[in-house]
């Protein structure tokens, strides 16, 4: 499925530009020829299923550098960019023509694997696709005082208790722009600043663990105390850093996957909450970046497994009251259990 007919003139008689295949090889480039025809001709597998139509998209590249040295998007591109969400480093090869030096780019469908996972997956986003690097708050939130209400109830409560729950993490989380990434058990872990920069996002994740605070308070409340005579409580553990995202594109939900150090940090500060006593525990480097941030906090260190010296954080929850009513806190957050 590699193509469809395609002229490639290989005697062009002035090459001007040259244009980097990541990986692959340094082809030269004639002017006024696309980038699938300076690929071709240099031997390049290109995949071009419609021949060149623009109506495939088997052709695309990232471009990596030398945009600008690239001819307008023509209208086939135009479309296909409304129509699939292409970020606009993605150009089609057989469409873009090099108009300039210092073009490098990198194919993306180069095997049959590669075309199924990009051409056929049910929601194609490019950007998650390919997988994106940048800077996000990641928050992680463990629900406390749970177990006990599993031993002491049947599984249809606990069940519908779980859900009224999460339906009030996720209703706070979405509210302030933030996405769920993963659950497990009694807790989930989400990120915000995917349509942001990282001081919305620090900001985002912390107004959203405070309303999640206060929404439990009231759940407890109205719900638990009347009619379960129990009561709920959040860890949460937020930081800010750099992380790969991407769309690993396996498995019935196609889930958003984020990636990286910064990733494990959050989780550990959401275990520290049960150490440190306070349900709300953010990093100082979060913390800066907070235009508003609470007024009533305090700072401690904790030690972090790969990192040598003290990690500083501000503790902005309060002491947990489950701690005082049982003797035995029980295990369980998401990711590092603390
Ligand atoms: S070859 Fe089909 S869109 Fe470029």
């Amino acid at each position: 499925m590699l193509k469809a007919k395609i002229k490639v003139n290989v005697n062009s008689v002035a090459m001007p530009f040259q244009v980097d295949f990541k990986g692959e090889k340094i082809v030269p480039v004639a002017e006024g020829q696309s980038i699938l025809e300076a690929s071709l001709a240099a031997g390049i597998p290109h995949y071009h299923a419609c021949g060149g139509k623009g109506q495939c998209t088997t052709c695309r590249v990232l471009v990596q550098e030398g945009e600008e040295h690239l001819s307008e998007l023509t209208s086939f591109e135009k479309t296909i960019k409304a129509v699939r969400k292409f970020p606009d480093n993605i150009r089609l090869a057989c469409q873009a023509q090099v108009t300039g030096e210092g073009v490098k780019v990198h194919r993306l469908i180069k095997d049959d694997t590669d075309r199924y996972i990009f051409i056929n997956s049910a929601e194609e986003n490019s950007t998650e696709v390919m997988g994106v690097r940048r800077k996000l708050a990641l928050f992680f939130i463990d629900i406390r005082n749970f177990t006990p209400f599993i031993e002491a109830h049947p599984p249809f409560d606990v069940i519908h208790i779980m859900r009224r729950i999460f339906t009030l993490l996720r209703n706070a989380i979405e509210q302030y722009g933030g996405r769920i990434i993963d659950t497990a058990g009694d807790g989930l872990y989400a990120v915000f600043g995917l349509e942001s920069k990282i001081k919305k996002a620090a900001e985002a994740a912390v107004l959203a663990g405070l309303k999640i605070m206060e929404d439990v308070k009231i759940f407890n409340n109205t719900y638990m105390r009347p009619y379960f005579n129990h009561f709920f409580e959040v860890g949460i553990g937020v930081h800010v850093g750099s992380v790969i995202y991407g769309n690993v594109g396996i498995g019935l939900n196609n889930n958003l996957t984020v990636m990286g150090y910064p990733v494990n940090i959050a989780a550990r500060l959401q275990a520290a909450t049960k150490e440190l006593n306070n349900s709300f525990v953010i990093s100082e480097r979060a913390f800066s970046l907070l235009k508003n941030p609470p007024y009533v906090t305090s700072s401690a260190n904790i030690n972090l497994k790969g990192v040598s010296s003290a990690f500083e954080v501000r503790l902005i929850g309060k002491p947990f009251q489950y701690m005082a009513t049982f003797s035995k806190p029980e295990q369980g957050p998401v990711g590092n259990s603390g």
